[in-house]
This record gives C-alpha cells, sequence and structure tokens, in this order.
C-alpha cells in the first residue's frame, strides 16, 4: 500500500484535477485503449490492446495497491479525459518513469496534457522527493514531445528507428527532467512574475 499513500485523493491544477482512479473508470479505459489512433501513438504492437487486456492493465496499472496513476479530469465539469502515471519507481536512485494518455480526441490540443505533466512533475519533485522523471516517446508524436518540452524535458538519447509505423522507421526519443533543472525553472519563473531580475542562487 506505500505507494498509492504517495499519492494524495486529488492534485488541483488550473484546467485540470488529477483524482485517484475509481473503479467505474474501467468503462472509458476499454474505449480509449481500443481507439486505433491511441494504440498508434502509444504502442509498439500494431493495433490496439484487446479488451481483457486492458482490463488487466486497469486492474494493475490504474486501481491496483502498486498503482501511481490519476485520472485526469477537466476542472469545472470533471470530465474524465485521460490518464497518467508514474511507474518504475525506483527508491534507490530517486527516480520513475512518467506515462500519459488522454483517450478523448477532442481534449487534445487545449493545455491540458501539459498542465498533467506539470503537475506529476511537481508531484515527483515537490512531494516525493525524486531526483528524475524520466519518458519515452516516438518521434512522430510531435504533440506530445512538445507538450512534454513545455513542462521542461529535454531529449538525452534515442533508440534508433525503433518502431515501424504508417510505412517508415521513427526512432523513439528518451527524455528526462531532473530535480535541480525543475527547482531552477520554477526559481526564474517566480522572479519573473515577481517582477524580479533573473540570475542569482536558487534556493536549495
Ligand atoms: C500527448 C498528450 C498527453 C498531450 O496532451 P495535450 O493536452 O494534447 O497537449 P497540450 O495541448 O498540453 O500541448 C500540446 C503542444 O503541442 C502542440 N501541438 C498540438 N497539436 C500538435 C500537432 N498535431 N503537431 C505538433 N504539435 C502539436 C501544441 O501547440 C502544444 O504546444 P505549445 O503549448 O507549445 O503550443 C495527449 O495529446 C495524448 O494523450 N495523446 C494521445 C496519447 C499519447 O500520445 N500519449 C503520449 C505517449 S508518449
Amino acid at each position: 500500500m506505500l505507494h498509492r499513500r504517495w499519492f494524495p485523493e486529488r492534485i488541483d491544477g488550473d484546467l485540470v484535477i488529477l483524482r485517484r482512479h475509481a473503479r467505474e473508470n474501467l468503462a472509458d479505459f476499454l474505449r480509449w485503449y481500443q481507439d486505433p489512433e491511441v494504440a498508434r501513438l502509444t504502442r509498439y504492437q500494431d493495433g490496439p490492446m484487446r479488451p481483457e487486456e486492458i482490463e488487466r492493465f486497469f486492474l494493475m496499472r490504474a486501481v491496483g495497491p502498486e498503482a501511481m496513476a490519476m485520472g485526469i479530469h477537466i476542472k469545472g465539469s470533471d470530465r474524465l479525459i485521460g490518464s497518467c502515471a508514474f511507474s518504475q519507481l525506483d527508491g534507490d536512485n530517486g527516480s520513475a518513469l512518467f506515462h500519459i494518455t488522454i483517450g478523448e480526441h477532442d481534449a487534445w490540443g487545449k493545455g491540458y496534457g501539459s498542465e498533467a505533466t506539470r503537475l506529476m512533475v511537481d508531484h515527483a519533485f515537490g512531494s516525493l522527493g525524486l531526483h528524475r522523471v524520466a519518458l519515452a516517446v516516438f518521434a512522430f508524436n510531435e504533440r506530445a514531445i512538445h507538450a512534454y518540452e513545455r513542462v521542461g524535458f529535454v531529449t538525452e538519447g534515442r533508440s534508433r528507428e525503433a518502431i515501424w509505423r504508417d510505412g517508415a522507421w521513427w526512432d523513439e526519443l528518451h527524455m528526462s527532467v531532473l530535480e535541480p533543472e525543475w527547482r531552477s525553472a520554477r526559481w526564474q519563473a517566480k522572479a519573473a512574475a515577481d517582477g524580479r531580475p533573473l540570475g542569482g542562487a536558487v534556493p536549495g
């Protein structure tokens, strides 16, 4: 149960609220993960998961005792649009792998994914005390790459031509953000908001 206690019931942003998944979210998971376009953007395999695989995935990775996943809800309407999670939490080295899927197409490109990612990264560094958050993304997924860059992820490497999709080979990018980078970016954003000159020592 340790992992779940690391996550609050909810994390509030300006556009979205992250909330622990409830059992009834399974119906939405089944719809999202059977969507061919979501599969194209997220899976090595050609085509979506089978319903029984999605149900297993949901039980293990969304509501299971080891799951570190949160539903993404639009603030105001509370509509559930997707899911984000950490996996491979490595306490010895202070690192985790980040995943996000907004399953509702009409919710893409409206800033929800960037904010959900930022809230999870803030939680990783500000509350969990992690040092590094990493992720992997296919090079053709430009929307995702932009969203991650907005939050401070940088490309640290690539698996060359690791995926065959839409008749071509594509790299898989490996991106990460480190806690000192996150702290420095926050400090600069705060200084800019306060109208103070940039520079000087970033508080520890
Ligand atoms: C990837 C994902 C989480 C991004 O969330 P989002 O809410 O759609 O993205 P945001 O609106 O926060 O940011 C998208 C950025 O990409 C840009 N963008 C939007 N559509 C784009 C497109 N088709 N091509 C390139 N860039 C695009 C936006 O302008 C924005 O950048 P900006 O803020 O610098 O203007 C979401 O689209 C998603 O879950 N998609 C399906 C599954 C997926 O791809 N998961 C990620 C697997 S690694």
